[in-house]
C-alpha cells in the first residue's frame, strides 16, 4: 500500500506552488484619498453603478473630495454633469435634488485620448489644482487598457500620487492574471492595488463571516463530520441584455465563478481569521483556495441558452457557456470528502443567490418504525441576493398520533430584522477613499481562484443547450453524487 499520508492532496496547491504575497509590506490602513479619479467616466459602468453610488456617498455626508472624469468622449463639463444627473435619476427615482447639485459642482472631465500626453498632463494639473497628494484612480475601462493607463499614471509621475482601482474580469487566465500583476506592480505596490469584486462589497456577502465565526451554534457543525455537501447556486433570469460581444469573448466561468462564487465558496470554507486585521482575513482565504483541487472536466458541465447565439454581438457558432455546474473539491482537514456543488448562469428559472448547507441525518432514525416517513435532513440556507437573509429547515413532529416528523422552517429576512443595507460599489468606492483593502481581492487569492478554473478553462468540453427559465441542462444533475439533488433556492 502506498503512504499517502506526507503526499499533498492529488491536484491541490503544494505550498512550493502557492502564489506568494509579501504580507508584511501590506498596510492595510493607509492615508484618506483626496481627489477621484474615473477612467471611464462615461461609461456604462460609471452609469449603472458608480454615479448612483456616489450620489449615496454623497447623500450620507462621506464624499469629501473632487471627482475627475477622464474619457475619450468628446463632451464638456456640462455635458458631463448632465449624464450624471440623467443616470443618478434613472437608478434612483426619488433621488434629492439638493444631493444631485451638490455631488455635481464635484464633478470635472478630463477629455482626452488615453494615448496622448496632453491627457496625462491635463490630469496632473487638475490633481495639483486640487492640491491632491493621495488620489484614487478607478479604472472603470476595458481590461485591456489596465496596463496603458497604470503605465500612463506613471509617466506623469502619478503613480506616486495614489492607488488604483481595478474592475474584473482580472486577467482572462491563471498566466494572464500574473502577467496583469507583474506589471502592475512595477508600477504599484500591491497595497495599492485595490481589485473589485463587488461581491466581496455585499453586507449579505460579508454577513457570512459573522454569522459563522459569531454564532457559537454553528462552529461545532461547521466541517465534514456533520456537513454532507454544500450547494451554491447563483441564478440570473436575464439573458445577456445588450453585453453580447463582451460577454460572449468572457463566458459565465470567467464572468462570475472564478472571481464572485469562488470568494463566496472561500468564506463558507475559511477557517477562522487569526484576528481582526484585514490581512488574516485575506491570509484564510487564500489557504482556503489553495485547498481546492482545481476542476476536473467530469465535475464540470457547461450549457448555453437556446436564442443566445442570436444575441446582437454573439458568434452565431459560439461555445461560450452561459450557464456552468461544478462539483468542487477541498482537501482542508474541514472539508475532506464533503462535495461542493456551484451551478450558475443566465436565462434560468429564477433571481438568486444562495448557498445551501446540507447536513448529514441523525444517525438512527427513531421515529419511523410505524413505516412513516424518514424525517428529511436539517438545512440551513443562506440567501445572498436580493432578499437575503437565512433559513434553517428544521424536523418538528407532525400533528397527529405518529411519531412522524416533517420540515419546518426558521426563518430571517435581514432587511425586516435588520433595516436597509448599504450598495455593494458605494462600500467599495467608499473603502478605496479610505483606503481600506478588506473587501478588495488580493494577488495570491485572484491566482489561486484562476488556478482552480483553469483545467475548466483548458479543455471546456462541449456547451449543451438549455431552455430560457429552466434550471440548465438536466446533464448538470450528473455532477451529484450519492443520492444528492439540487435545492432550488427559496423564493423570492
Ligand atoms: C457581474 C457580471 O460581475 O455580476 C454580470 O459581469 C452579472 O454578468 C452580475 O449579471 C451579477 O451581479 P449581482 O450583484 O446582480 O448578483
Amino acid at each position: 500500500m502506498t503512504d499517502t499520508s506526507s503526499a499533498p492532496p492529488t491536484g491541490a496547491t503544494t505550498e512550493a506552488e502557492m502564489p506568494r504575497v509579501d504580507t508584511a509590506k501590506i498596510q492595510t490602513s493607509q492615508p484618506v484619498a483626496d481627489a477621484l479619479v474615473l477612467f471611464g467616466a462615461t461609461g456604462d459602468l460609471a452609469k449603472r453603478k458608480l454615479f448612483p453610488s456616489l450620489y449615496r456617498l454623497e447623500r450620507s455626508g462621506t464624499l469629501h473630495v473632487p471627482v475627475i472624469g477622464v474619457a475619450r468622449s468628446d463632451w464638456t463639463d456640462d455635458d458631463f454633469r448632465d449624464h450624471a444627473k440623467e443616470s443618478i435619476e434613472e437608478h434612483i427615482p426619488d433621488a434629492d435634488p439638493v444631493v444631485i447639485a451638490s455631488l455635481l459642482q464635484r464633478l470635472d472631465l478630463i477629455q482626452g485620448d488615453y494615448a496622448a500626453e496632453t491627457t496625462w498632463n491635463g490630469l496632473r494639473t487638475k490633481l495639483d489644482e486640487h492640491n491632491s497628494t493621495v488620489a484614487v484612480f478607478y479604472m472603470a475601462i476595458p481590461p485591456s487598457m489596465f496596463p496603458t493607463v497604470a503605465q500612463k499614471l506613471e509617466s506623469v509621475g502619478l503613480h506616486n500620487r495614489g492607488r488604483i482601482v481595478i474592475e474584473k474580469p482580472f486577467g482572462r487566465d491563471l498566466n494572464s492574471a500574473i502577467e496583469l500583476n507583474k506589471t502592475l506592480h512595477s508600477i504599484f505596490a500591491e497595497d495599492h492595488i485595490f481589485r473589485i469584486d463587488h461581491y466581496l462589497g455585499k453586507e449579505a456577502v460579508e454577513d457570512l463571516l459573522v454569522f459563522r465565526f459569531a454564532n457559537t451554534l454553528l462552529e461545532p457543525v461547521w466541517n465534514r463530520n456533520y456537513v454532507r455537501s454544500v450547494q451554491v447556486t447563483m441564478s440570473e433570469t436575464i439573458g445577456v441584455e445588450g453585453r453580447g460581444s463582451f460577454y460572449d469573448s468572457v463566458g459565465a466561468i470567467r464572468d462570475i465563478f472564478q472571481n464572485h462564487l469562488l470568494q463566496v465558496v472561500a468564506l463558507l470554507a475559511m477557517e477562522p481569521p487569526a484576528g481582526a486585521d484585514p490581512g488574516f482575513l485575506q491570509d484564510e482565504k487564500a489557504k482556503v483556495i489553495a485547498a481546492m483541487r482545481p476542476i476536473e472536466p467530469a465535475g464540470l458541465v457547461r450549457g448555453q441558452y437556446v436564442g443566445y447565439r442570436e444575441e446582437p454581438g454573439v458568434e452565431p457558432e459560439s461555445n461560450i457557456e452561459t450557464f456552468a455546474a461544478a462539483r468542487l473539491e477541498i482537501d482542508s482537514w474541514r472539508w475532506a470528502g464533503v462535495p461542493w456543488y456551484v451551478r450558475f448562469g443566465k436565462a434560468l428559472a429564477q433571481r438568486a443567490t444562495e448557498a445551501v448547507i446540507e447536513l448529514r441525518s441523525p444517525p438512527r432514525m427513531l421515529f419511523d418504525e410505524e413505516g412513516g416517513p424518514v424525517p428529511d435532513r436539517n438545512l440551513i440556507r443562506l440567501r445572498l441576493g436580493e432578499n437575503d437573509g437565512v433559513t434553517f429547515v428544521m424536523q418538528a413532529k407532525t400533528p397527529g398520533p405518529h411519531l412522524d416528523s416533517t420540515g419546518v422552517d426558521v426563518d430571517v429576512d435581514f432587511a425586516a430584522a435588520l433595516g436597509e443595507r448599504q450598495d455593494a460599489y458605494e462600500r467599495l468606492i467608499g473603502d478605496a477613499l479610505l483606503g481600506s483593502l478588506r473587501r478588495f481581492a488580493r494577488q495570491d487569492i485572484v491566482e489561486g481562484t484562476w488556478k482552480v478554473v483553469q483545467p475548466a478553462l483548458d479543455h471546456p468540453g462541449p456547451v449543451v443547450p438549455y431552455f430560457r427559465g429552466s434550471w440548465g441542462p438536466s446533464e448538470a444533475d450528473h455532477l451529484l453524487l450519492n443520492d444528492d439533488h439540487w435545492y432550488a433556492p427559496s423564493p423570492l
